[in-house]
């Protein structure tokens, strides 16, 4: 038990913890790619002679990616450690130094930045090329360590300590072309903000089509992505789990129509795009990127770290561990308005909640048991609970034994009821209960 380290937990309600990080990933995600497409956009227009729109393009890019991007990537850590500290500090010591070596490639690219910002229009032109450069070497850098410690957590098996996994390759390719893509589509928003005339305007777009062209790669790369996962995982985003297909279906249609109108509008028909008409584009990329990272994220499931560490912040070990010794035995960290429970058990079933289940429902709001459960009978309940991990494959093995699968389903009737102030438990026998766990087992 002392083996088992808990952490203080935040509570999010209405919304699942799962759905907060989620979010601000994706948002964070999203803000980063462009800042590393933008690194290398900007070289590719400067070795154009195109040294206005670099100009120009290069204040964006540091607004947006720089200021929100930042934001969002402290936001990212400051919500990891209430909803996963066990999963990142786990992630942090496995690959210590690399994580070092990924924000060493940031601060870089960050001072980089600032000086291009700052001393851009003075320098000469093969400063500014080396600038450039080094701006967005030092960014794709930082993709290419992050990419590592983030496919690793699907994919852990590879050569040096799980970094070059199975997943590495595809998804380090794919996301820089999303990356690329991101940057031409904001740059076709930025062009049509510049006083210039039309056929100017008409070149430079080209030009930034010309830098998403590899986008005709991506369903190949989807494929090899989908090819290396684990079959569990694939078989979900293949139906299994209806959700995750239709999330499937949305980021490869929107990327579709992306690609479509950059090939076959931009760069066949030469067609011109205006303002309003890439900004469109530029926010159907981020649905895209958005029901991607959401895929990713869920494909892991019931693992954060798959085989190493499930959702709830618990090994396969501490699973048999809290079996015998019940799931709330040594967490010391009290209910919030413990007050509001009638009895020990409903409380006791509360905590169960919080250990096992809140990483991917709430009682009432996103993803709620209660809804979920709504026509089950309690014997149902009981048993679904107790072979939790046979229930659906996406969840862990139950980690309590079963007087906590009983508070639990008390809590469940306890809420349904409207939350009386005077709740009667029915007396069960924890007989079966037992023997459902045994069968299920904890693997
Ligand atoms: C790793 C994330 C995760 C954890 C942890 C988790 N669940 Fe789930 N659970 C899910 C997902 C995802 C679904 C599917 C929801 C859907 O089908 O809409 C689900 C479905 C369910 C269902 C409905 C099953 C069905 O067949 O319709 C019940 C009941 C349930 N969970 C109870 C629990 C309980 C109780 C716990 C804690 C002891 C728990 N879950 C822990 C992710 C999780």
């Amino acid at each position: 038990m002392e083996s088992i380290p808990f952490y203080p937990v935040n509570d999010f309600g209405p919304l699942m913890k799962g759905m907060v990080i989620g979010g601000i990933g994706i948002l964070h995600v999203f803000l980063a790619q462009f800042a590393i497409g933008g690194g290398l956009l900007l070289l590719y227009f400067e070795r154009g002679k195109e040294r206005s729109f670099v100009d120009g393009y290069f204040q964006y890019l540091v607004l947006v990616s720089f200021v929100l991007g930042a934001l969002t990537g402290v936001a990212v850590w400051f919500v990891t450690i209430q909803i996963g500290a066990r999963t990142i500090g786990l992630m942090i010591d496995r690959f210590h130094w690399l994580w070092a070596t990924e924000w060493v490639c940031f601060a870089v690219e960050v001072v980089a930045g600032y000086a291009f910002v700052r001393t851009g229009t003075r320098l000469s032109d093969r400063a500014r090329t080396r600038l450039l450069a080094l701006y967005a070497a030092a960014a794709w850098a930082s993709l290419f360590w992050i990419n590592g410690i983030l496919s690793w957590q699907l994919t852990p098996d590879g050569a040096w300590a799980g970094f070059f996994n199975a997943s590495f390759w595809p998804s380090l390719i794919f996301r820089t072309i999303v990356a690329m893509t991101l940057a031409s589509l904001a740059a076709c928003v930025v062009i049509n903000t510049l006083d210039i005339e039309r056929a100017r305007r008409a070149a430079l777009i080209r030009r930034a089509a010309w830098f998403a062209a590899p986008m005709l790669a991506m369903p190949l790369l989807a494929l090899w992505y989908f090819a290396v996962i684990p079959a569990d995982s694939r078989s979900w985003l293949l139906g299994g789990s209806i959700a995750m297909t239709m999330f499937v279906a949305i980021a490869a249609g929107a990327s579709l129509l992306i690609g479509g109108y950059v090939v076959i509008g931009l760069l066949v028909k030469r067609l011109y795009i205006n303002g309003a008409t890439a900004t469109l584009l530029l926010a159907l990329a981020f649905g895209a990127t958005a029901a991607g990272e959401f895929v990713r994220e869920g494909a892991r499931k019931p693992y954060t770290i798959r085989g190493a560490l499930y959702s709830t912040s618990l090994t396969p070990a501490d699973v048999a561990e809290l079996r015998r010794t019940g799931a709330t035995a040594a967490d010391p960290y009290p209910l919030r308005d413990a007050a509001r429970y009638p009895s020990d058990q409903l409380r006791r079933g509360a905590q169960v909640h919080r250990a096992l289940c809140d990483a991917c429902h709430t009682i009432n709001g996103a993803n709620s048991i209660i809804e979920l459960t709504r026509t089950w009978t309690d014997d149902q309940l009981r048993l679904n609970i107790a072979k939790l991990q046979h229930t659906k494959g996406f969840m862990p093995p139950f980690a309590g034994n079963a007087e906590d699968v009983e508070a639990l389903v008390q809590l469940v009737r306890w809420e349904r009821a409207g939350r009386p102030s005077r709740f009667i438990a029915e007396t069960t026998d924890l007989a079966p209960i037992q023997q459902w766990l045994d069968e299920a087992g904890t693997r």
